[in-house]
């Protein structure tokens, strides 16, 4: 009888020793605050805009999530579900509408170009790469749609480090609607507890936690936990915080 520990991917993230849990077998992130660094774009709504550029892009990020909740949640059939980048647009224009600042096509369309190609955090590359060479399944879990997310994966230069890219957009219902999230599971075949869900955005993981992922919330900006009686996993400070779910990471 082979007595050896079952490392299979699927023995991975379950509890042995009495609740004492190993490692997840597969990380899924969100994409955009997580990996892809979205207020990167205030730099050039500050060109464009001085003085302005920062409260642009924190009510353009802000506006943009608030759309996703709108249609999915008006229609639980998907019928009100447009892409991410036509939300990301139609946010645009309504933050720089409320902040009162003229947004003709040009500054429009640098913009949304500017989002298109996000800078990655600096912590992103180095964090896949010890996955990668942990063999741990990677992959990205976003709102956005295919062709956005591709562009982005493609420009960060991290499409060889990351196993899956799923999109929202087969189930036409933004996070943190269950099926949004349920495509993590389906698309690895683990249970959501098996995999780790990493977001910098506060809801994010809870969301994700409230559907059953281990969760690590990246909490860059300091903010303060969701007030909603419900705690992720971990909460780190940077994305290297992934490595400590690793104990193998942890010790190299
Ligand atoms: C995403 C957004 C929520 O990538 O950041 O799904």
């Amino acid at each position: 009888m082979d007595n050896s520990p079952d490392k299979s991917p699927a023995a991975r993230g379950r509890t042995v020793n009495g609740g004492v849990p190993v490692a997840p077998a597969a990380v899924l992130f969100d994409a955009y605050g997580t990996l892809f660094d979205v207020y990167s774009v205030g730099l050039l709504a500050e060109q464009l805009f001085a003085g302005r550029g920062e409260a642009l892009a924190l009510l353009w990020r802000d506006k943009q999530i608030e759309y996703t909740r709108l249609v999915t949640m008006s229609a639980p059939d998907g019928s009100r579900y447009r892409p991410f980048w036509d939300i990301t647009r139609a946010a645009l224009r309504f933050a720089a509408s409320r902040l009162g600042l003229t947004l003709g096509s040009d500054a429009e369309d640098r913009l949304m170009n500017q989002y298109r190609a996000l800078s990655a955090f600096p912590d992103v590359r180095e964090v896949l790469g010890q996955l990668k060479a942990l063999g741990v399944t990677t992959g990205i879990l976003s709102n956005g749609d295919p062709a956005m997310l591709g562009v982005a994966v493609r420009s960060a230069g991290i499409e060889a480090l990351l196993d899956h890219v799923i999109s929202v957009e087969p189930v036409r219902a933004f996070k943190t609607d269950p099926r949004a999230y349920g495509l993590g599971p389906a698309t690895l075949g683990l249970a959501a507890r098996q995999i780790l869900f990493v977001s910098s955005n506060g809801w994010d993981a809870i969301g994700a936690t409230w559907y059953g992922y281990t969760t690590l919330w990246v909490n860059r900006a300091g903010l303060p936990l969701e007030q909603l009686d419900t705690a992720p996993t971990r909460t780190g400070a940077s994305l290297r915080d992934v490595l400590g779910f690793f104990p193998a990471a942890v010790a190299t």
